[in-house]
């Protein structure tokens, strides 16, 4: 009998437990404001890309980035309660601050060709800005960058316009050239640019890159520009 109350109290116990779970992990809120509304771009958000699209591609992205960065618990995540995104006339063709995610209007206008699957791509690059870490305000900025299009890259939304992978004259000139990099450092070790990111939550060191792959971050680049221009010479033999 005894053995009988146990186990109902525990079962009764379990949709408690399960609400409670529910709660921790979907804690994140999502907000989308069109300031440019009545504007080209303002409108041509709403008829091609539109608020619910957006709000449902920031919780995507942010399923997607936890992935990349093998953040599974919330101890291992950014505390962040609430992302929102703004559509409005900027300098920029986007930018965050505060978990705050701006969006120029006026790129928006202008883009020529697909501008929903550009967004969205701009989308995970913002997006990875607010969970990423940044060595506690050391890190180098152009590999901050770079990690946010590692990120676009992996999820499939690396633009026409970007350079080409092998491009580039340093390792850290950020964005495409640092992400294209990272990708062959994480295609050495499976997982690298979540270990680095872990790395970065307290401060930043150059020498991450040598603790990880056993190669200071000058050797991996010129290896990697190395096997890209051998490519080239495969490439050319075969066509000359
Ligand atoms: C970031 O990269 C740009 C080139 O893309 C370079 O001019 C700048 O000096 C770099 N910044 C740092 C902090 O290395
Ligand atoms: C990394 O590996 C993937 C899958 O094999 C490949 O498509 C990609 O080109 C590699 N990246 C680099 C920069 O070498």
């Amino acid at each position: 009998m005894a053995h009988n109350k146990m186990q109902y109290l525990v079962l009764s116990c379990l949709p408690t437990l399960a609400v409670v779970t529910l709660q921790v992990t979907q804690a994140v809120q999502y907000e989308v404001n069109n300031n440019a509304a009545g504007t080209t771009g303002g409108n041509r958000f709403d008829s091609e890309i539109g608020v619910d699209y957006s709000k449902q591609t920031l919780e995507s992205a942010t399923s997607f980035i936890w992935s990349i960065f093998r953040q599974s618990t919330e101890a291992d995540k950014k505390s962040v309660q609430s992302i929102q995104m703004f559509v409005s006339s900027i300098n920029y063709p986007a930018y965050t601050s505060d978990n705050k995610i701006y969006v120029n209007s006026e790129y928006i206008a202008s883009y020529p060709g697909d501008v929903k699957r550009e967004i969205t791509g701009v989308l995970y690059h913002e997006a990875t800005h607010i969970w990423q870490w940044n060595g506690d305000g050391n890190a180098n900025v152009n590999l901050t960058e770079g990690i946010a299009d590692f990120v676009r890259l992996k999820a499939n939304y690396a633009p026409s316009h970007w350079v080409k992978p092998g491009a580039g004259d340093r390792w850290d000139e950020g964005y495409a050239v640092t992400a294209y990099f990272l990708d062959y450092c994480n295609n050495l070790s499976n997982g690298f640019v979540a270990d680095l990111n872990y790395k970065m939550r307290t401060g930043y060191s150059d020498d991450f890159f040598f603790e990880l792959l056993g190669k200071t971050v000058d050797q991996l680049w010129s290896d990697y520009k190395a096997q890209y221009a051998s490519n080239y010479r495969l490439i050319k033999g075969l066509v000359d």
